[in-house]
């Protein structure tokens, strides 16, 4: 056996989630949600949502914001009830222009201008004399004091807009459209994407108890039946992107310690999209220090940071052939290493797969460890919705999910099954306004 083929099975061995470990972490994340629940020391935040699940009764037009990173979208949505809904109107915007005339999320940009600047894109798809209620989708850990009350607890995503502090989201965005004229605009509610994942599926699917974000970023939510707030059933963002106990690898402390929050959003930073590429990088670095990878890969190329995205890592997961010529090509035309070896490119394959099923086995087991805290007797059926581009787009991802739940939950009565929940920002943000305007009339 070669040096490299010895050096990737340490490193499999390394980043292999066994089944067992699988079910200490979801035993754990289970604790910690009833840690977060209880109001004790815990990396779950349990962020009320103030929704639960829908009725499937909902009806109406209403007018989604999304606002989860970099671009902010706008829908005009007409839901027509049993799950059923057309998006009538659709408008999206960068908010950091690409060629830097402007940059509303850099700490240069104020919370105003963020928020005006959302106002004017709103302005576009509308009528000025027709009456809207709006759902304000707002993908980053908000402490919610009712359906359409909450403040930014810190930012994510690394987007590092000012004057955020303490002032209450609904209330920026309803001063924003007002100074551009847009009072027949009326914000009703905030949800994260999580929520807005969970709400969509539900409205087409009641079996639906979790909703999740597979992507750039990862988080989940679900349904609590006995919310400490009222007692009763409520949808919970868990903010799990922060959830810590997990095994790290010296791969995981090197990128979190070069991150730009050291020590925050540890899983988040093992699973999510925006860091898979870099763990494989800083991976493949390693070996290359210890002159196990790659006469032929360029130690130099390789050297910058977030050099490979999510995209790239499907794309080495993807080449099927026997000489792996996609990724040959792919390393020629965008990297400039023009002469990999074989042996080289399969070491790239290997590391990107090892990566992807660890993120879909710590994935998995933290939905496990929902599904025991719902269902402690494991005796009913659970639709988890995910959406994002790992989930959507990494081969062999959603299966990995799967696996590893058939396999958590085997010999039980349980069952989980995963489904794409597409556009759960846009629709769920449509249902959640339904459901405050209706808790208002
Ligand atoms: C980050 C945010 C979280 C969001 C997730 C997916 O983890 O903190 O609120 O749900 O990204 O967009």
């Amino acid at each position: 056996m070669s040096s490299l083929s010895t050096a990737l099975k340490a490193l499999s061995t390394k980043l292999s989630i066994s089944p067992e470990q699988i079910n200490t972490i979801a035993n754990h994340f289970r604790q910690a949600m009833l840690d977060g629940l209880m109001g004790k020391q815990s990396s779950l935040k349990m962020l009320p949502s103030y929704l639960s699940k829908p009725s499937h009764k909902e009806i109406g037009t209403f007018l989604a914001l999304d606002f989860g990173g970099t671009n902010v979208r706008v829908l005009l949505i007409e839901l027509l009830g049993q799950g059923t809904f057309n998006v009538l109107a659709h408008v999206a915007s960068r908010l950091k222009d690409a060629d830097g005339h402007y940059n509303h999320v850099s700490a240069q940009s104020t919370a105003d201008q963020l928020f005006d600047f959302i106002a004017l894109k709103i302005a576009t798809i509308i009528k000025p004399d027709t009456h809207y209620a709006l759902g304000h989708t707002f993908s980053f850990p908000t402490q919610q004091t009712g359906l359409n009350a909450g403040t930014l607890i810190h930012w994510t995503k690394e987007i590092e807009t000012t004057g955020m502090d303490g002032k209450d989201i609904a209330e920026l965005l309803t001063a924003a459209l007002a100074r551009q004229n847009l009072t027949n605009v009326v914000p009703q509610a905030i949800l994260n994407d999580t929520v807005g994942a969970l709400l969509t599926a539900a409205y087409m699917n009641p079996g639906t108890t979790i909703g999740s974000i597979c992507g750039t970023g990862h988080n989940t939510a679900y349904i609590e039946p006995c919310s400490p707030i009222t007692k009763g059933p409520m949808i919970i963002n868990l903010e799990s992107g922060n959830f810590d106990q997990l095994p790290f690898t010296i791969y995981d402390s090197q990128l979190d310690a070069c991150s730009e929050k050291p020590g925050a959003q540890p899983l988040e930073k093992m699973v999510s999209g925006h860091y898979v590429g870099e763990l494989v990088r800083i991976i493949i670095c390693h070996l290359f220090d210890v002159d196990l990878l790659g006469a032929s890969l360029d130690r130099n190329i390789l050297a910058k940071p977030y050099l490979l995205n999510g995209a790239h890592i499907s794309l080495l997961l993807e080449d099927g052939t026997e000489e792996l010529t996609r990724i040959a090509t792919w390393l020629e035309d965008s990297l400039h290493i023009t002469k990999s070896s074989l042996e080289d490119r399969k070491a790239l394959k290997t590391i990107a797969t090892l990566i992807c099923t660890r993120s879909a086995h710590l994935v998995a087991a933290t939905y496990l460890g929902i599904i025991r805290h719902i269902d402690p007797t494991l005796e009913h059926n659970h639709n988890i919705a995910i959406d994002g581009s790992l989930y959507e787009k990494m081969p062999g991802y959603a299966q990995a999910i799967q696996l590893a739940l058939d396999q958590g939950l085997a010999g039980t009565a349980t069952r989980a099954t995963t489904s794409l929940t597409k556009d759960g920002s846009g629709i769920g943000a449509a249902i959640a306004t339904a459901i405050a305007v209706e808790m208002k009339s």
